[in-house]
């Protein structure tokens, strides 16, 4: 079933938040386009300058700065909002303000009525969307995060490139925590339908060296752009509107999104970067991926930070 009028709302208009709108409107990928601020006036300044924009795009799209009220009929609420560290500023300080940012948007969502998806971006995004499921009582089927998203897109651009192979047929995940305990699950990645790690004899001894080295750039990309540019917007931006056509054409796609696991994996209380079929009801299944013992354990690990950074603060 299509919707007949695609509504997304965005919370939070800094880059994330502006550069998954922007990319929204270039794929023509909703028909109604609303920006939450703080700032209203940039909120107002963000819409109009996508709106000169429309005449180059490939379909009309009614894009404003709105309110709270305007999340009663939307399909998905984006969540890009939050606080950026503060020199001296310890992780769990982060969380603590966070939480108050994201109480101060979660109650008025719902009290308007609001029925759709919530999407999260903010980061730590597994924590926070763990949060914004607590905040808001909805299904977690209906609460996701873009969670190992953007990592599984590096992985397959930097595996593609290795291999010399398009990175869409590089299937392949990366799992668990948005950040330094996510991990690559190789005996699940495949070039086409043929297991990567047999490519090994056919490659030789650098082959795994170098699938290690993959797997330690996926994890340690976000540090290596902020570092160049202070902050990352662009990959995260097309990330999120990868998952929002998930949703709102009901592909029924499978994307590693941030979900609440209900015995997945083993795993429970914890929502984490696991790979789910998508589609216009949110999550429909947490895929159980065959892993191995060891990566198991990696992944029970990843679980383990993020319950213990949850239980810190809420
Ligand atoms: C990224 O991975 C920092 O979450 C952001 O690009």
């Amino acid at each position: 079933m299509k919707l007949d009028k695609r509504k997304v709302v965005i919370v939070g208009a800094g880059m994330v938040g502006m550069s998954y709108a922007y990319s929204l409107l270039n794929q023509s990928v909703c028909d109604e386009l609303v920006l939450i601020d703080v700032n209203k006036t940039r909120a107002e300044g963000e819409a109009m300058d996508l709106n000169h924009g429309l005449a180059f795009a490939g379909a009309s799209m009614r894009i404003y700065a709105g309110n709270y009220d305007d999340c009663r009929d939307a399909d998905i609420v984006a969540i890009a909002a939050g606080v950026a560290q503060k020199p001296g500023e310890t992780r769990l300080d982060l969380l603590k303000r966070n939480t108050e940012v994201f109480r101060s948007i979660i109650e008025p969502v719902t009290a308007s009525g609001f029925n759709g998806i919530f999407l999260v971006a903010t980061n730590p995004v597994d924590i926070m969307t763990r949060i914004t499921c607590a905040l808001s009582g909805f299904n977690p089927r209906r609460v996701l995060g873009s969670g190992t998203a953007l990592d599984t897109a590096r992985l397959r651009y930097l595996v593609g490139e290795y291999l010399k192979v398009d990175p869409r047929n590089i299937h392949a995940y990366v799992m668990g925590e948005h950040g330094d305990s996510e991990f690559v699950p190789w005996s699940q990645a495949l070039l086409a339908t043929k297991p990567i790690l047999e490519l090994g004899k056919e490659i030789g001894p650098e082959f795994s060296q170098r699938l290690e080295d993959i797997e330690d750039e996926v994890r340690t990309a976000a540090y290596k752009i902020i570092e160049a540019k202070k902050a990352t917007y662009y990959g995260i931006g097309m990330a999120l509107t990868r998952i929002t056509k998930a949703i709102l054409g009901d592909e029924h796609s499978v994307l590693t999104v941030s979900a609440m696991l209900r015995g997945d994996y083993g795993q429970r209380d914890v929502f984490t970067g696991v790979p789910c079929i998508i589609n216009q009801d949110g999550i429909q299944k947490v895929l159980p991926l065959s892993l191995t013992d060891e990566e198991m354990e990696k992944f029970a690990r990843s679980c383990e930070t993020l319950r213990e950074s949850f239980e810190g603060i809420f």
